[in-house]
């Protein structure tokens, strides 16, 4: 048997890693989630949520990828201790592996129109002004057509393995997004309006206190760190033994709650020069414009304004936007096509081409009944799905697996690791702490 792939590096995982959690929830949701809980309170109680529940629910998804060597279906039946946990661990892991391609068939939607707003920046400079419309106006050939691509680069990447093809092309975008945006944040925050936006970002406005803030900080978080759904055990089990999983996983929390601070300081800020220059940011009731009325009406508005200047803005914020999804739906096609190479022997390419026409599928149904499921499919997954999951995760690494196991998988790549704080509080929190608090904010949130 062929020995299994593996990342390069540590740096190669960290790209990886970070490129997964690194999307449309990093530079799209946390700033907008932010503008409309009352700025800066959210923004603490998201860093609450990222470091004590969704850190330690991170560093369990390595754990078990790592021992197992496996996608979710086969690990959890693996660290099971019996057949009832067992099937347990089977049912679990094939509803992520459904959850994380149902994920993806609503994000590819949504990628491919970052994609049509970035050639519209082209075209409309050169004066097409006809495709330049047809752009950016809701359509379902248009839809299709941009979700198509969109899939096709997600699959081509996917087909080329995980060093050849999830770790290279991570380690070549996520360095160009950073420039990206730190070069998009200089411009914004010379414009006018800027200083307003910071404020209303940095300083917190405690009326906008409310027990939904909690919630919709924790479903952040869960989402930004692509969490419950096999995506981050999967890259784990990619990972090698002298790797110190603790320290990896901190990076990675780091890293993602860094960027999406810093995509606030780019996002808020835009949002009042728009304001300073007409546009229109507050809806009647009052709130800030946040859902894709921001992104594909403000921002195109405030780029229209800026002159000539605004064609090579746009150009640069939307292909920022679409780096960051591909790095994201890669990790989500992952998900799937390991489960199928490693159960059938099926070939990487032609398991990744048959699946993704299968979730081409499934968003072309979407597509067809949009009012209906678009926003049903997102529920489902992120606020449902993957609050529950993560807690069959906890539930895996507190409560199934044996602890000495779990000491000497994490011992691997970190000796120290019996004296340190991290094991003094991590087993705790995975087995009472997060759980808890879990399932406290998700039946909140269903029945209240
Ligand atoms: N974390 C990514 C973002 O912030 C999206 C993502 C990638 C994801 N893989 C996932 C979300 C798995 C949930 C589950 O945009």
């Amino acid at each position: 048997m062929s020995s299994r792939e593996q990342f390069s590096s540590k740096t190669g995982f960290v790209m990886a890693a970070a490129g997964s959690a690194i999307g449309l929830g990093n530079i799209w949701g946390f700033p907008t989630q932010t503008a409309s809980n009352g700025g800066a309170a959210f923004v603490a109680v998201y860093f609450l949520m990222t470091f004590c529940l969704a850190y330690p629910v991170l560093i369990a998804e390595l754990v078990i990828g790592r021992y197992a060597r496996a996608n979710m279906v086969n690990a959890l039946q693996e660290v099971a201790i019996g057949p009832i946990t067992q099937k347990l661990g089977m049912g679990v892991g094939i509803y992520g592996v459904i959850v994380a391609s149902l994920i993806l068939s609503f994000y590819g939607i949504i990628a491919g129109w970052m994609i049509c707003f970035l050639i519209e920046s082209v075209a409309s400079m050169l004066g097409y002004e006809q495709f330049s419309s047809w752009l950016t106006s809701f359509g379902f050939e248009r839809n299709i057509l941009s979700m198509a691509v969109f899939m096709l680069l997600t699959m081509s990447i996917v087909a080329g393995g995980v060093e050849g093809g999830i770790e290279k092309w991570s380690t070549r975008l996520m360095p160009m997004l950073l420039v990206l945006m730190v070069v998009l944040i200089a411009y914004v925050l010379t414009q006018d309006g800027a200083a307003q936006g910071l404020r209303v970002y940095l300083l917190p406005d405690l009326s906008h206190f409310n027990p939904a803030l909690v919630l919709n900080a924790m479903g952040q978080a869960f989402f930004s760190l692509s969490l419950g759904v096999g995506t981050m055990l999967i890259y784990g089990s990619y990972l090698g033994k002298e790797e110190s999983l603790p320290k990896l996983g901190a990076a990675v929390t780091l890293i993602d709650a860094g960027i999406a601070f810093t995509a606030g300081l780019l996002i808020i800020p835009a949002i009042y020069v728009a304001k300073e220059l007409g546009t229109t940011v507050f809806a009647e009731s009052g709130e800030l414009i946040a859902g894709p009325d921001l992104i594909f009406q403000v921002l195109p508005s405030l780029f229209a304004s800026m002159g000539s200047v605004g064609y090579l803005v746009a150009f640069a914020f939307f292909t920022l936007m679409t780096i960051a999804s591909l790095t994201s739906s890669i990790s989500m096609l992952e998900v799937p096509v390991a489960l199928v190479t490693e159960q059938s022997g099926m070939a990487r390419k032609r398991a990744t081409a048959i699946i993704s026409s299968v979730i081409f599928a499934v968003s072309t149904v979407i597509l067809l009944n949009f009012e209906q499921l678009f926003d049903f499919v997102i529920n489902l997954t992120t606020v449902y799905s993957q609050p529950l999951l993560a807690v069959a995760i906890c539930v895996f690494s507190g409560w199934i697996w044996h602890r000495n196991k779990i000491l000497a998988e994490i011992k691997q790549g970190h000796e120290d690791i019996e004296d340190s704080l991290f094991w003094k509080i991590w087993p705790i929190y995975v087995k009472f702490f997060c759980p808890v608090l879990i399932l406290a904010a998700f039946l909140q949130s269903v029945i209240g």
